[in-house]
């Protein structure tokens, strides 16, 4: 039996073979897609996952036994140790200056909520230049490339669907100044959709619905691509992993580097305290000894909306997808051995297809299955995981929904506020309101300042300085 013959007696063994329903009236190149996507498809594993998901509910499985609030190192602002924090800036002063950190931004999802016909990190974002997400990012890595006199890498985890337009769009804006041999896209994994009866879905004769493994996909991807072995050669020792939706945080930003190092930790967090009970982030959590995340969705209200004894949330510690990662844990996890195989979490969706003639379904309600792993899921196996408190206006300001609440007008607005908080923190003749809005759109590019430090340090530099207003930009 050849290969080809092989693969397809594999489904028909595994209850799959009507994926080969059409084979007859491919010709050979429709034939050969087909064959692709199959062969990327483990079917032990997603008979493992479909006896696990399809079975029982998801929530129904989860273990909640025991559930503490994680315990977090608390902000100076909050009463936290300053001299601690003093100490963790310093580290991680010194791990940025001898190049052991890179920037890893996962931008493979789908972003479906914004519904933006191309990735993500294209979208036009900052409040008046209309830079694009990435541009931005690649902005402040310069800026700090040229602040440590170190070239930072940059590892851009995109998948199949957007790969391409990615690089192209980097090739295009000339990878924003960046050399070409620090910027590093690696494609992630794919999983088939199913049914709820376990069947894979044909998303056309010659092609599997298959979609991205999720964002805890990139840790194996970096082990598969050879990201892991970049970061060996060039001395990198972790990456400071962030969400391409979110342009605020500083992912270079030495105190939160610095405990990560002081704890000799395998992957350590940002948090902000949630805004309230029903917020819909993931929560920070203890359990049997472990740090674990749990999403909002699966946090129970009765937990949920629990105060102590001063009136507080208990389970106040809300995960906003900002870690250092070390190297050797993402190889651990990357290589997805027993003892740290990240788990699939279901996702119900509406999936593309065909019927049995073959004619495209566009379905109305969800008819599919997808199966996603988590980062956080990493964080029960690390090392020394800490956890730290940090300001939401300078950390989280996702893009996700195109109007309201995470839309581009509320993270444009938290933009301008955080310009301007620094800008007032400097000494600068400027008024804002009681939510730091000065009334008015400016904008700071990167390259001229990307923390408060900087910004004081580019502003005192200033031999004439210009008036804030409407329009006022700062390069
Ligand atoms: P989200 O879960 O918010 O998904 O991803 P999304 O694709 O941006 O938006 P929706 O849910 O389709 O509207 C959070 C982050 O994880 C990345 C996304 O690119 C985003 O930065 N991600 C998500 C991946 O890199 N791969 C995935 O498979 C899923």
């Amino acid at each position: 039996m050849n290969n080809e013959s092989r693969l397809i007696a594999d489904f028909a063994a595994a209850g799959q073979g009507h994926v080969f329903a059409f084979w007859d009236q491919l010709d050979a190149n429709a034939r050969q897609r087909l064959l692709a996507d199959a062969s990327e498809i483990d079917l032990q594993e997603l008979e493992q996952l479909c006896a696990i998901h399809l079975d029982d509910s998801h929530s129904a499985t989860l273990d909640l036994q025991g559930l503490e609030p994680a315990p977090y190192i608390v902000h100076p602002d909050h009463g936290g140790d300053v001299e601690l924090w003093k100490r963790a800036y310093l580290l991680g002063d010194e791990a940025l200056r001898n190049g052991k950190v890179a920037a890893f931004t996962v931008a493979g999802g789908q972003g479906t909520r914004l519904g933006f016909d191309a990735p993500k990190g294209t979208y036009p974002t900052s409040p008046i230049l209309r830079k694009s997400l990435f541009q931005i990012f690649a902005e402040k890595i310069l800026s700090a490339s040229r602040r440590y006199g170190v070239p930072f890498h940059w590892f851009i985890l995109t998948s199949h669907v957007n790969n391409a337009d990615t690089v192209a769009f980097f090739e295009e804006h000339n990878f924003f100044g960046l050399s070409r041999d620090v910027v590093h896209f690696f494609v992630q994994g794919r999983m088939p959709a199913v049914t709820d009866q376990g069947k894979i879905i044909l998303a056309a004769k010659d092609e599997i619905a298959m979609t991205p493994d999720g964002h805890g996909g990139s840790l194996r991807a970096m082990l598969r691509s050879g990201a892991v072995d970049i970061m060996r050669k060039a001395g990198i020792e972790m990456v400071s992993y962030f969400q391409v939706d979110n342009p605020l945080p500083n992912f270079f930003d030495p105190a939160f580097i610095g405990f990560h190092v002081m704890h000799a930790s395998d992957m350590s967090s940002k948090m902000i305290p949630k805004r309230s009970p029903d917020e819909k982030i993931g929560v920070f959590c203890h359990q049997k000894g472990k740090l674990k995340v749990i999403e909002y969705s699966d946090l129970p209200e009765a937990l949920a909306t629990e105060t102590d004894e001063s009136g507080n949330i208990r389970f106040i510690s809300g995960s906003i997808a900002l870690h250092v990662v070390s190297r050797e844990f993402i190889a651990r996890v990357g290589g997805g051995e027993a003892d740290y195989a990240l788990p699939f979490h279901r996702a119900d969706k509406k999936v593309p297809t065909i019927d049995i003639q073959g004619n495209p379904v566009k379905p109305e309600k969800p008819n599919g299955v997808k199966f996603e792993m988590f980062v956080f899921d990493a964080l029960p196996y690390a090392k020394h995981p800490v956890v730290m408190e940090f300001h939401r206006k300078d950390e989280f300001s996702p893009i996700k929904n195109p109007e309201g609440l995470d839309s581009p007008a509320a993270c444009s607005r938290d933009q301008v506020c955080q310009w301007t908080r620094w800008a007032i923190a400097a000494g600068v003749p400027l008024q804002a309101d009681e939510a730091g809005w000065p009334g008015f759109t400016w904008e700071v590019s990167p390259l001229f300042a990307d923390s408060q430090a900087a910004f004081d340090a580019a502003w005192n530099a200033l031999s004439e300085k210009p008036e804030i207003k409407e329009g006022t930009v700062l390069r």
